[in-house]
């Protein structure tokens, strides 16, 4: 029996609270939340024991896992303090609220010799799982641009970061794992109509390495919830829903199916055939958090490393920097914005150890 607690049980974590309880080979020993009296009944209806402070349900019920999923302004002290005391940690998106913090994180994991991976949860949506598949068998061909939408009403929870940390930093995952390239250059223009402090729409440009462009539209300002990607290549496009996990491909039929192996000329462009794939239905987080203990358990499967959501944040923050200064941010040529040309392996994760360039290392903390 893998011992499991979540931190934080507002919306998200809650969430984790149920899966949790339903998930064979665990057992969910204590939830956290300072907020007893949010926290009271699902204690209750959890038959589970609450606490308020973190580091007292460590020492009494000594979790092998816990997710933490406080606001993102907090993901770092709490993380910290559960690696620190040698927890293993799936903290939800994005990993933190600075890349300072997230390089720290990812470092004290790795002293620790803990696991810590990050809930970007649509790398578990099943149609991102089948798009995947099918762009790395080759079905598309060149791909040329990736574009999300994710827009919908405004919640007025949240109050620690905008629309590009808490939304975007979806996308920007996800545009990295399905292009399998790295950014090199952003633009955003965003404003803030109803938020406080932050930006609650945003318009965003990607430049990749590879050459592929990526366009981002989020924001919190549209009555009606919009979760959708588009990716389009020399085959044609492919259109993913994330509500409903529809997974469309709709054909350029101007590329002959006999030159299936052919990556090389693209002739033209004309509508061709229209295809919804029948893809089995499972809820992401389920499978993001049997992916998390499967991993604890020494079974093997992807798990969404530090370094992956570090790539994310890095991007976002980039953004919010171009929104700010009105013009276009260089990622790989700024400082603050830079992989490390050597990041050590975390225990157990595949594509930790990573050589670059010869950029220097990155400093953490200044
Ligand atoms: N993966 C997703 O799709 C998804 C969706 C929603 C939210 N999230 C993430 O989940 C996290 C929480 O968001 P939410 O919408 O559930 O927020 P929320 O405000 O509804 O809940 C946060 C809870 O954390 C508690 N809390 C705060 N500090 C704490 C501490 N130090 N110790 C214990 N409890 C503490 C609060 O009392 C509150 O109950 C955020 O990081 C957010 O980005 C992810």
């Amino acid at each position: 029996m893998t011992r499991v607690a979540v931190v934080g049980v507002g919306m998200m974590g809650r969430n984790h609270v149920r899966v949790y309880s339903e998930m064979p080979g665990v057992e969910l020993v204590a939830i956290v939340d300072q907020n007893q009296a949010l926290a009271g009944p699902l204690s209750t209806l959890y038959h589970v024991p609450l606490y308020s402070d973190f580091r007292e349900m460590v020492e009494k019920e000594k979790p092998d896992a816990v997710s933490v999923a406080v606001p993102t302004e907090f993901h770092y002290e709490v993380t910290r303090g559960l690696l620190e005391m040698g927890c293993n940690v799936l903290v939800e998106k994005p990993i933190a609220a600075t890349l300072e913090q997230a390089w720290e994180l990812l470092n004290l994991a790795n002293r620790r010799n803990c696991v810590l991976t990050v809930g970007h949860i649509e790398r578990f949506n099943p149609a991102i799982v089948e798009l995947k598949r099918r762009l790395d068998s080759g079905e598309l061909g060149r791909v040329f641009q990736v574009h999300a939408r994710r827009v919908g009403p405004f919640p007025t929870r949240i109050q620690d970061v905008g629309v590009i940390k808490d939304l975007a930093i979806h996308d920007l995952d996800i545009m990295h794992y399905v292009t399998g390239s790295h950014v090199d250059r952003v633009y955003a223009e965003a404003k803030s109509t109803l938020h406080q402090l932050c930006e609650d729409m945003f318009v965003g440009t990607l430049h990749f390495m590879d050459n592929t462009i990526g366009l981002l539209e989020i924001n919190w300002l549209t009555p009606t919830k919009i979760r959708e990607l588009y990716v389009t290549g020399e085959r044609g496009m492919f259109r993913v829903n994330y509500i409903t996990q529809d997974l469309c491909f709709f054909e350029n039929a101007d590329v002959d199916a006999s030159e299936w192996t052919s990556l090389s000329l693209i002739r033209g462009v004309s509508e061709g055939a229209i295809i919804q794939y029948a893809i089995k239905k499972k809820e992401p987080l389920r499978t993001e958090l049997e992916t998390f203990i499967g991993h604890l358990q020494g079974k093997a499967n992807h798990l969404v490393s530090g370094l992956d959501a570090i790539r994310a944040l890095q991007v976002a923050m980039a953004l919010v920097e171009s929104a700010s200064v009105c013009r276009t941010i260089e990622v790989n040529s700024h400082e603050r914005y830079r992989v490390p040309s050597i990041v050590p392996r975390q225990p157990g994760l595949s594509g930790g150890l990573e050589v670059l360039s010869e950029t220097p290392t990155f400093q953490t903390g200044d």
